[in-house]
């Protein structure tokens, strides 16, 4: 292509070509040719409205539906030649549609401007990530219910501060990714619905005088209707923006089980074994079986976040309407949602693939003195103690188990006997773990009787 060639969208005006860097610059096509189908489903609502309304012909829009349409098999099948010269998605497509029909080309941009254009095609394709979001979500947290039935008795330690703190069950733990996992869920949904009106016809930044009927795209492409202020509707990136902190907020729950994974697959843990589709050995040490997934995904929260605070900065200083500062939009979002998708994919295959540890999840379960709040509520119930006295006390036998290198079930009668005489027999069914976590049928406790109607409300929920 020649300079000329390269300038025909403003060469009226323009008496030389752009300089190189200047074109390295400024040149997008690079990375929003991942738009090119919802630029041609763009421009096929548009030119379809245009004929409606009377402003195009029938037969200049059939050519122009007919050469998009030929123009869309040849990106998809690989034979488009994207053009650097051409700048974006926009020129490339329309600069190819004047080389197939011709002159009705040039009539396919009446009534818009590559502003409303871009904000349009954007919004499909964040649109269609959202979308894709919500299927992958949907799917983790089957796969989180599946664990969660599956074990929904099976004591564990619960932690706080990563020291043991009181037992829960290995199904109240799944269960609590599927509650963080349905705000995801629900938050996506939100995004979608309040992003769901179409910048197509504000046209450059204040509408147009061409009798268009923006209602008319706008439900052709699946929009709910018409953004109301075209000064907005290019210049807004906050549906961007807002799928980057849903992608932030969920990448940040994959973060924590990634890094729980890689905690419990340990061997000084053992609570689960990753499957070997998901993990990596090592070149030098024959018995590793490293949870690389696990530790990829926890990462992925960096890049994901990263975008989001970029496009917050491109954002902030912006004067109304458009700036080519928005430019830099596409690459944050488009690297953020792969690695969101790829971060979903991936833990839903861990997470379908691991096998939880039974054996060891229950010796850790009665281990570091994990019932002593039974004990000391067993106090509280059975004595009359104030619970601040209870505390005291079961505190007391902590330390005298600690002392003895024994858990709290292995001292004698005697033995508690001796820190406080009213202690009966009773008091050991307490310090089982089993007990303990029966014992806590409050409304979202770690119960298996709980647990199980929380499994049979999420699976309800997910059909
Ligand atoms: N490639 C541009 C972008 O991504 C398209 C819009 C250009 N509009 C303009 N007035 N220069 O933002």
């Amino acid at each position: 292509m020649s300079d000329s060639d390269a300038n025909t969208m403003w060469g009226g005006r323009f008496a030389a070509g752009p300089d190189a860097i200047m074109e390295a610059i400024n040149a997008s096509i690079g990375f929003d040719q991942r738009m090119a189908a919802q630029d041609i489903a763009g421009s096929r609502a548009h030119a379809a409205m245009l004929a409606a309304t009377g402003i195009l012909s029938d037969k200049d829009a059939e050519a122009i539906r007919e050469g998009l349409l030929t123009i869309l098999s040849e990106i998809e099948g690989g034979d488009f030649a994207f053009s650097t010269a051409r700048e974006d998605i926009h020129m490339n497509v329309e600069a190819r549609l004047k080389t197939l029909i011709g002159e009705p080309a040039g009539r396919l941009h009446t009534g818009r401007s590559r502003n409303d254009q871009v904000a349009t095609d954007f919004k499909l394709w964040v649109r269609d990530q959202l979308d894709a979001a919500e299927a992958g979500i949907a799917s983790l947290m089957r796969a989180f219910l599946g664990q969660a039935e599956a074990g929904a008795d099976w004591v564990m330690p619960g932690f706080t501060h990563l020291q043991t703190a009181q037992p829960v069950t290995w199904g109240h733990h799944m269960m609590a990714y599927v509650e963080m996992l349905g705000r995801d869920l629900s938050r996506v949904r939100d995004a979608r619905a309040r992003m769901n009106e179409s910048p197509l016809g504000a046209a450059a930044l204040a509408g147009t005088s061409f009798p268009i009927d923006r209602a008319m795209t706008a439900e052709a492409l699946g929009f709910d209707r018409p953004a109301a202020n075209s000064l907005d509707a290019v210049s807004d990136r906050d549906f961007a923006l807002e799928f980057l902190s849903c992608a932030s907020i969920c990448a940040m729950h994959l973060s924590r089980f990634a890094e729980e994974l890689v905690i419990w697959s340990s061997a000084q843990f053992r609570f689960v074994t990753l499957s070997d589709r998901f993990s990596t050995g090592s070149s030098i040490m024959p018995q590793k079986k490293n949870p690389d997934a696990a530790e990829l995904i926890r990462a992925k929260i960096g890049r994901i976040f990263g975008a989001n605070v970029a496009l917050t900065m491109v954002m902030k200083g912006l004067p109304l309407t458009y700036s080519k500062d928005m430019q830099e939009d596409k690459e944050q979002v488009f690297d953020a949602a792969d690695n969101w998708m790829l971060a979903l994919a991936a833990m839903d295959g861990m997470v379908r693939d691991m096998s939880a540890n039974r054996d060891a999840l229950a010796a850790a379960a009665g281990s570091g003195f994990s019932t002593a709040t039974d004990l000391a509520d067993w106090l509280v119930r059975v004595l009359g103690m104030p619970f601040r006295d209870a505390h005291h006390v079961t505190g007391a036998l902590v330390a005298l188990a600690e002392s003895k290198a024994c858990d709290l079930p292995d001292l004698t009668l005697a033995d508690m006997q001796s820190v406080h005489a009213d202690i009966t027999s009773d008091v050991f069914d307490v310090l089982g773990v089993e007990n303990s976590v029966a014992s806590r049928t409050s409304y979202g406790g770690t119960a298996p009787s709980e647990v199980k109607k929380q499994i049979a409300r999420w699976t309800e929920i997910l059909g």
